[in-house]
């Protein structure tokens, strides 16, 4: 069982991967921080975002076990890891790593940008999940605030829409929903109504 969540910057879909994943007894994988990590060792070397040699050979030697450093989920290294996703040959040396996730038992929830399009095609159920920009941006504020970072609002919400537009409109793999992903708008849900609408649409399909 794969089950494949998609969805734009601080839509919640990695809160939503994990509750998921834990109801249903799945291992669950947030491939941003596969990017972050990507993004940060680059920021960190000094080296240049845009050096697709280096950030190949970046991405080909990540280790996982780091994909929990609460370092890579600053602002600086999202929009850090919007640059470096946009470089076809960094995706291709991600693709097996999520796939081969994505395979072994008992199930997985895999939460991204191109997950039902591009990483698992086949996965049993999609969905797609997308709130207010305004909304999101709210919500980043206070996460990041509660983390002790200072956060204006307003450039919270302008790196959103940044990141969004970047997403959306990159060459390879980007950020849309797929023909056959359930629409999930939480705008008006909080995380509880979140995870109960998406079990609803998981429960549908099984
Ligand atoms: O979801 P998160 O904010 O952690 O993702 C950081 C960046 O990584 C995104 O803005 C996007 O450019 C990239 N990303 C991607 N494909 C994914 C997940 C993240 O391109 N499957």
């Amino acid at each position: 069982m794969i089950i494949a969540i998609d969805g734009p910057a601080a839509s919640g879909k990695g809160t939503l991967g994990k509750r998921l994943a834990h109801h249903y007894g799945y291992r669950h994988l947030d491939t941003g921080v596969i990017y972050r990590a990507v993004a940060k060792a680059l920021l960190d070397a000094g080296a240049d975002l845009t050096d697709e040699a280096r950030a190949v050979a970046v991405a080909m030697e990540l280790d996982p076990e780091k994909f929990g450093n609460p370092a890579l989920k600053t602002q600086m290294v999202g929009e850090a890891a919007s640059v470096v996703s946009a470089i076809p040959r960094v995706r291709e040396a991600l693709v097996n790593f999520q796939r081969q996730f994505a395979a072994d038992p008992p199930g997985a929830v895999l939460d991204g940008r191109d997950i039902g399009t591009v990483i698992c095609p086949n996965a049993d159920v999609k969905i797609f999940v997308i709130a207010d920009p305004k909304v999101r941006a709210r919500r980043r504020t206070l996460e990041a605030r509660a983390r002790g970072e200072e956060a204006d609002e307003a450039l919270v919400l302008a790196d959103i829409l940044k990141r969004d537009e970047r997403d959306q409109n990159r060459a390879i793999a980007p950020l849309k929903a797929a023909p056959d992903a359930y629409l999930l708008d939480n705008s008006h849900l909080d995380i509880e109504g979140g995870v109960r609408a998406a079990i609803d649409i998981v429960e549908a399909v099984r």
